[in-house]
């Protein structure tokens, strides 16, 4: 096996972070093939180096250059793998782009992924953090997953329950974190299929157009429409999509809350906790709309941060902290980042 490894020093990333920030890394390298994983192993030098594993860059913020090797997944492929009574197996590379696969799948037929339509990223980023909206989570239409481990130098395969799925969260954020780059997922696509409508915005937008027995393909362009109203391009407007978790409280936290404050917005969960909606507390603190720097606060959603124009990952962070302190300040909730911090 020969398999050459075209690294790349002093790299450029503001092109490959939806926030845009202009920040650099020491080496760069291209997955194109996942046998350059065992080649990278053999290396003592290369593989010596921090590591950062880079999908679409639209969950990240670039605090500042990254001094060590980033290896940009770039693999493609996707592939009916198998089928039973009840599923259809779909599987795809790390590097193939979400939304397109969600479509291909639509494309083929099958139904289960519509409500995450338009979705930045990679299908190899998905898991990290579960990815999720309108209702649905990736783990609600997951099989399994094929990684490397940095650390042996061998694939393994983990199954849904093994990748330890909650709201925004995975084994790849606590005991793999840094460890692993997942290489392909195989997704369980439904043969009988349900739309799930239990999201208001999506009933709404489905009944303004007049459609009352959906099939997947409305869903998504329902979902479609929703999500480009709301939330900004990052091809206009650098961002990261939600910059903070919404937060999860007590029941005895909630019912304190509305005592003060009527109009908050909490959902009930399986659990007995309430989840907040973190866009509403930031909106009460004033921030909708606001600039510190070239930081800002997204016009017509105050849970996404913006990028106004030349802004570094400290001003982001800078305004990140100033809002977590009023909400915290405000209604005694600390509000968790949802990007992960280079
Ligand atoms: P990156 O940003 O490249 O990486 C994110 C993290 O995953 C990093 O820690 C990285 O090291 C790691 N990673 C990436 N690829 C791999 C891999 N192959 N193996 C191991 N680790 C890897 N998220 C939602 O859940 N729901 C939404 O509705 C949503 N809406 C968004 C809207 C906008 C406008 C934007 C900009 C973002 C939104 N996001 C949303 C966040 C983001 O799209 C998802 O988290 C997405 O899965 C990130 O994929 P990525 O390929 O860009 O990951
Ligand atoms: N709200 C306000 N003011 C605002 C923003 C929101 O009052 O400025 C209120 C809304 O009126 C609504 C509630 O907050 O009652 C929730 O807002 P929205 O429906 O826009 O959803 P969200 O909770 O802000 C979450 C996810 C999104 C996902 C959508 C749809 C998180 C952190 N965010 O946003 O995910 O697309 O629901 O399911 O869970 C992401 O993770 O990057 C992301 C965009």
């Amino acid at each position: 096996m020969n398999v050459s490894l075209p690294v790349r020093y002093d790299f450029p990333l503001r092109d490959l972070n939806t926030f845009g920030i202009d920040a650099r890394t020491y080496a760069y390298l291209a997955i194109s093939d996942e046998r350059m994983l065992a080649a990278l192993h053999a290396n003592t030098e290369l593989h010596a180096l921090p590591r950062l594993v880079l999908g679409g860059g639209s969950n990240l913020l670039l605090t500042r250059d990254f001094a060590g090797l980033v290896l940009h997944m770039c693999t493609r492929g996707t592939r009916v793998v198998d089928e039973d009574a009840d599923f259809v197996y779909v599987r795809a590379a790390a590097g193939e782009n979400w939304h397109r696969f969600v479509m291909f799948t639509l494309e083929q037929g099958l139904g289960g992924l519509e409500n995450l339509a338009l979705i930045p990223g990679n299908v190899g980023a998905s898991p990290i953090q579960n990815i999720g909206a309108y209702g649905v989570e990736l783990k609600d239409c997951f099989h399994s997953l094929t990684a490397w481990d940095f650390e042996s130098g061998e694939t393994f395969t983990l199954d849904r329950e093994a990748c330890g799925f909650a709201y925004r969260d995975s084994i790849f954020k606590h005991e793999l974190r840094d460890r692993a780059v997942i290489l392909d997922v195989i997704f369980a696509l439904p043969k009988r299929w349900r739309p799930n409508m239990a999201y208001a915005d999506v009933a709404q937008e489905l009944a303004a157009r007049n459609i009352a027995d959906p099939k997947p393909l409305d869903i998504a362009n329902a979902v479609i429409a929703i999500r480009t109203r709301k939330l900004p391009d990052p091809q206009q407007i650098g961002n990261a999509g939600s910059f903070f978790k919404n937060p999860l409280v007590s029941e005895a936290t909630r019912s304190a809350l509305l005592a003060r404050y009527p109009n908050l917005v909490s959902y009930a969960q399986p659990s007995g906790e309430y989840k907040l909606a973190a866009g509403w507390l930031i909106d009460q603190c004033g921030w909708k709309g606001r600039s510190m720097g070239a930081a800002g606060v997204y016009e017509k959603q105050a849970l996404v941060l913006v990028n106004r124009g030349g802004a570094r990952g400290e001003d982001v962070v800078a305004l990140a902290r100033a809002i977590q302190a009023d909400v915290e300040a405000r209604f005694g909730v600390s509000l968790e980042p949802e990007p992960v911090f280079v």
